[in-house]
């Protein structure tokens, strides 16, 4: 039994640009988020409040948060990284932020210069400032199917710390495959492990794409009873602290999976393709989900 709706977390604004080297402004950003704005998603991720000498791209994510329409069933979520990161989305009226956190020791010094206990630490603070401010607030982990500088990282680890965020007050944890090394079974054995601890409910699956692997994934998770999934226009994406990451699993393709196995998602896969276009016309290149070069190959 597969679930009747799925929900797509909208991602492209914030992993889909993050790792960009051309400097996007924010009235390009603003534009694009306001065309996603169109597609009926419940969740569009905005950008993040990271330091800037780390992650140059979403320096303006300010100015672009402040300057989108917003609709009032759709969550704008901005990540942060510790308390300045929260200060900044407290001034900026930000009302769901995204924490950060991963299994793997290399990967959290890679990321964010932080242990994994640190890390920890860090989210408590933050987490306990946030829910005092009426923040909603959800997880990301990454490196769960395998991490650039560790390999294999450990499911059970995944799984504490993923029940860790959850007890201290995240609504949905998001699992990464931040470099795109799962298979199907792999991406199933996680999945049970992760909800021995935590309901499926508040699971996520967030899936790159550079094996290819990430539609069967997401099919895999999807007969484990997951209907969360995180997604990025046109394909767009990776982590500047993931040497071989690509892009997030595209949108588009998701959207013409789950339409072709009836499957209920709610977003409009024509105005999808309309943000599409508009973003990798910045970009300067073709876009990458095989669904949006299809369906434009036959309309031109
Ligand atoms: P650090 O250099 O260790 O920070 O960076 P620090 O505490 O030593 O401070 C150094 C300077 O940075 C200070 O300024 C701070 O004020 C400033 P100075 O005194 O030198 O002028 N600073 C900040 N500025 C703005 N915003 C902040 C902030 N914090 C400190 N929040 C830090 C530590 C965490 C800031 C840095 O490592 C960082 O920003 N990392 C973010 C990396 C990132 O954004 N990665 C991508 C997102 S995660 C991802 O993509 C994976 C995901 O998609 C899931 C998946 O695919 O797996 C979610
Ligand atoms: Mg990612």
């Amino acid at each position: 039994m597969l679930p009747k709706h799925i929900s797509i977390n909208e991602v492209g604004a914030r992993d889909g640009l993050q790792n960009e080297k051309i400097n996007i402004s924010a009235e390009e950003k603003v534009k694009f988020i306001n065309l996603l704005s169109l597609c009926n998603y419940k969740y569009i991720e905005v950008g993040s409040f990271v330091s800037a000498k780390w992650v140059p791209q979403m320096k303006n994510s300010d100015v672009v948060y402040k300057n989108i329409i917003k609709n009032k069933e759709t969550i704008y979520p901005l990540l942060v990284p510790n308390t300045i990161g929260l200060k900044n989305a407290l001034e900026s009226d930000v009302k769901t932020i995204c924490v950060f956190a991963t299994a793997s020791e290399s990967f959290s010094k890679k990321n964010t210069n932080t242990s994994i206990e640190q890390t920890k630490k860090n989210i408590k603070e933050i987490l306990k400032i946030a829910i005092k401010n009426n923040i909603k607030i959800r997880a990301y982990m990454s490196c769960v199917l395998g991490c650039p500088y560790e390999g294999k990282v450990s499911y059970k680890k995944t799984a504490n710390l993923a029940n860790f965020l959850i007890d201290e007050g995240c609504y949905e944890v998001s699992l990464g495959d931040t470099v795109g090394y799962g298979t199907p079974l792999e991406t199933q054995k996680l999945i049970n492990e992760v909800s021995n601890k935590i309901n499926f409910s508040k699971i996520a699956m967030h899936l790159h794409d550079t094996y290819g692997q990430a539609l069967a994934n997401i099919y895999a998770s999807m007969q484990m009873g997951i209907s969360s999934f995180d997604t990025s226009v046109g394909g767009l994406g990776g982590c500047p602290y993931a040497k071989g990451a690509s892009g997030n699993v595209a949108t588009e393709d998701v959207i013409y999976m789950l339409n072709g196995m009836g499957v209920d998602c709610g977003v409009d896969l024509q105005k999808v393709l309309v943000a599409s276009k508009f973003i990798y016309k910045i970009l300067n290149r073709n876009i990458v989900s095989k669904t949006a070069s299809a369906i434009l190959s036959k309309q031109t």
